[in-house]
């Protein structure tokens, strides 16, 4: 739930800020109070959640002087004066240059709590669409693990506790579900990310080329080794090795591999010589190599001593709450890559997203998303097609973005209050606000579930 929301409330008169901080109090706000603004504004900081209301004249810092500060410190902060009789044209002037409200003394307790009640709205909507930008730019930063869904938030713990040691890691996962991208996280968020990731699918290279590629070479160890050759084991070095598809890893190789991670060095072919190396390895596996029945011709030894960690990656099917979430960002992401507007959601590809098993997973996922973008997919009607990026401003945009997360938790959970609540984890109050503002009609989703 959210907190209550807070107010800054400087007068230097005693009894007045009393009788404020009450009525304020009393209308459920959290007041800090402050005889100065000099206290006041060695408090706030640019990501204050809450209001400043301030007396206009007082001894030392005046409100309109606070007010240019607080400006300066986040032009978003919502900022009332209460002014006395001859300050109105100042006042007046103070809104032109961006304070929300002023409130000429005297004044009915009413008349201070709406305007604060309005500020503290307009100051949760710019917190909101911050924070929703900064989830934008960290997906934009090129290294996003999407996902709201227990599942997902235990696997994002997990990463950030593993990420930085040493040790190695199994990631099990269909196809498609993210298994490169949390090897990627994995080499990121740790402090070999100065070093290289090298990726090497076991399950693409020829039996012969895979051994000179992992081990690397001397000259002549066999024909047409004209050149010496560092492996990728070694290119690896301070860094992290992925080995994808590691089931499909030849036999032979997997001893040499088993020797490789419990000596944590590499002898190269046609050499006796050992040379150390410094890494960190992920394995990525389709298959259940614990399982003696998937694990086929896989080493068991191998797999003990892979299975330090592992991180299973559930499918998409069972986490659909993520379905929207990850089809916003794929379809925005799609849009912009084709220039194109981001298409509003038509109701069959709606359809789709919330009865589809994905079998490919994420990835399927995104290529939907990039085809729903084309307007391949689904029909795009004039309406569906009302603009996003074109010509919108930031916040615009954010605010469709926002809209379209709603409907999307919306249609997954046909309308149930409870769960598109769970879903999108914001309190039952805020999210009719946000239903109100966008102009979304919860009960429209509950029609969908067809006729019975
Ligand atoms: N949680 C996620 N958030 C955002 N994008 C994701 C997520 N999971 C997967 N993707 C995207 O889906 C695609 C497939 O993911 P990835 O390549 O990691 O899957 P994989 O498990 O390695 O698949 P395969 O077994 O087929 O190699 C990629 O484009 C990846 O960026
Ligand atoms: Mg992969």
């Amino acid at each position: 739930m959210r907190a209550a929301p807070t107010v800054f409330l400087i007068d230097d008169d005693r009894d007045l800020r009393k009788a404020m901080q009450q009525t304020l109090e009393l209308a459920g706000f959290t007041v800090s109070p402050f005889a100065s603004a000099a206290e006041a504004l060695g408090e706030l900081t640019a990501d204050f959640a809450g209001v400043v209301i301030s007396d206009i004249r007082m001894p030392g810092m005046d409100g309109l002087t606070l007010f240019r500060k607080v400006l300066a410190l986040d032009p978003d902060l919502p900022m009332i004066l209460v002014t006395g009789h001859g300050d109105i044209p100042m006042a007046v002037q103070a809104i032109q240059d961006g304070a929300y409200d002023f409130i000429a003394k005297p004044f009915a307790a009413d008349r201070l709590v709406q305007s604060a009640r309005r500020a503290e709205e307009k100051r949760r909507l710019v917190m909101e669409i911050r924070a929703l930008r900064r989830t934008a730019e960290a997906a934009s930063e090129g290294l996003p693990l999407i996902g709201q869904t227990p599942a997902m938030e235990r696997l994002r713990q997990t990463l950030k506790h593993i990420a930085d040691t040493d040790v190695d890691v199994l990631v099990a996962g269909e196809t498609g579900s993210g298994k490169e991208v949390v090897a990627t996280l994995l080499h990121h968020w740790s402090r070999r990310r100065s070093g290289n990731f090298v990726a090497l699918n076991c399950g693409a290279l020829p039996e012969t080329v895979i051994e000179s590629e992992l081990f690397g070479h001397e000259p002549g160890a066999f024909t047409g080794a004209v050149k010496k050759r560092i492996g990728r084991i070694e290119h690896a070095s301070g860094g992290t090795l992925f080995l994808d598809e590691i089931e499909a890893m030849p036999p032979a190789t997997q001893v040499k591999m088993l020797r490789v991670l419990e000596a944590r060095e590499i002898t190269p072919l046609g050499t006796n010589l050992t040379r150390p190396v410094d890494i960190r390895v992920v394995a990525a596996a389709k298959v259940d190599l614990g399982d003696p029945a998937e694990r086929g011709d896989f080493r068991e030894d191998l797999f003990y001593r892979l299975n330090v960690v592992t991180l299973s990656i559930p499918p998409l099917r069972e986490r659909r709450d993520d379905i929207p979430l990850l089809f916003s960002h794929f379809l925005a992401r799609a849009a912009e890559r084709f220039g194109r507007d981001v298409p509003a959601i038509p109701s069959a590809v709606r359809d789709h997203l919330a009865a589809h098993s994905w079998p490919g997973n994420v990835r399927e996922l995104s290529h939907f998303a990039e085809r729903v973008a084309l307007g391949v997919e689904g029909t795009l009607g004039a309406a569906a097609a009302a603009p996003v990026s074109g010509g919108a401003t930031l916040p615009e945009r954010l605010e469709r973005y926002e809209a379209n997360i709603l409907k999307e938790a919306l249609t997954a959970h046909r309308g149930d209050v409870r769960e598109t609540l769970r879903a999108l984890g914001i309190p039952r109050k805020t999210f009719y606000d946000k239903l109100q503002r966008h102009g979304i009609n919860r009960t429209d989703y509950v029609k969908e579930r067809g006729p019975a």
